[in-house]
């Protein structure tokens, strides 16, 4: 099986968290491309989706999915999205698609995140791949620079702009041994946006593509 449809699996399978009748939050990336996809299939049931960037919110409207502006809706069942790694205690990178802040405001809305990924997604410690934060522009050098006081190497994501229009900073050489107080520390430098750690809010489920099939994993 390629990586592909292992996350086309991973992507179908989520289905069957989905209830008759509510809203879906919906991800970012590949695999949640083949979510929506699987939501498609089901649209009649669905009363809509409340979407994390431009072009899922495009694939969902082209697919005839009602999308809701999130400022519309109290509360998700679920959210279902990828992540650029995972680790034992279902604690993420996002943020590859530079689509962090729009997931993490759904994310924190939905009861439950779903996180679907194929295996190669799975790691012991976070931080091999550059962790994406977003910046306020004029706030990047800045941001850059108590980065480094960090440990970390940032790098500029060039002709990248954020659907806030906004920077990405991605940040190399880190290796995550407290998830948690890296979100925080780094959530409290002035000019950052959002950081790409999902960690005080991890995933809920995880649905693993593998050789062998989907595994759920659940805390
Ligand atoms: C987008 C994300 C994606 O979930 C992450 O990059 C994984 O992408 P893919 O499913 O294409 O591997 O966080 O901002």
């Amino acid at each position: 099986m390629t990586q592909d449809e292992l996350k086309k699996a991973v992507g179908w399978a989520a289905l069957e968290f989905v209830t008759p009748g509510t809203i879906v939050g919906v991800g970012t990336g590949s695999t949640a491309s083949h979510f929506i996809d699987a939501l498609g299939s089901i649209k009649d049931q669905i009363e809509g989706a409340v979407s994390s960037s431009e072009a899922s919110t495009e694939k969902l409207k082209s697919l005839g999915i009602p999308v809701f502006d999130c400022n519309e809706v109290d509360s998700l069942d679920i959210y279902v999205d990828g992540a650029d790694e995972i680790n034992g205690n279902m604690q993420m990178i996002k943020g590859g698609g530079a689509a962090l802040t729009r997931e993490k405001i759904i994310s924190a809305i939905a009861k439950k995140f779903i996180c679907i990924v194929d295996s190669s997604k799975k790691v012991d410690v976070l931080g091999k791949f550059p962790l994406p934060v977003e910046v306020i522009p004029m706030a990047r050098s800045y941001v850059a620079r108590e980065l480094v006081k960090l440990g970390g190497l940032p790098e500029y994501r060039l002709n990248v702009v954020t659907d806030n229009g906004n920077v990405i900073l991605d940040v190399h050489n880190l290796a995550i041994i407290d998830p948690v107080e890296l979100e925080n520390k780094i959530n409290r430098i002035a000019g950052v946006v959002t950081v790409g750690l999902f960690a005080n809010r991890g995933a809920d489920v995880v649905l693993m593509g593998t050789l062998d099939g989907v595994k759920t994993i659940t805390q």
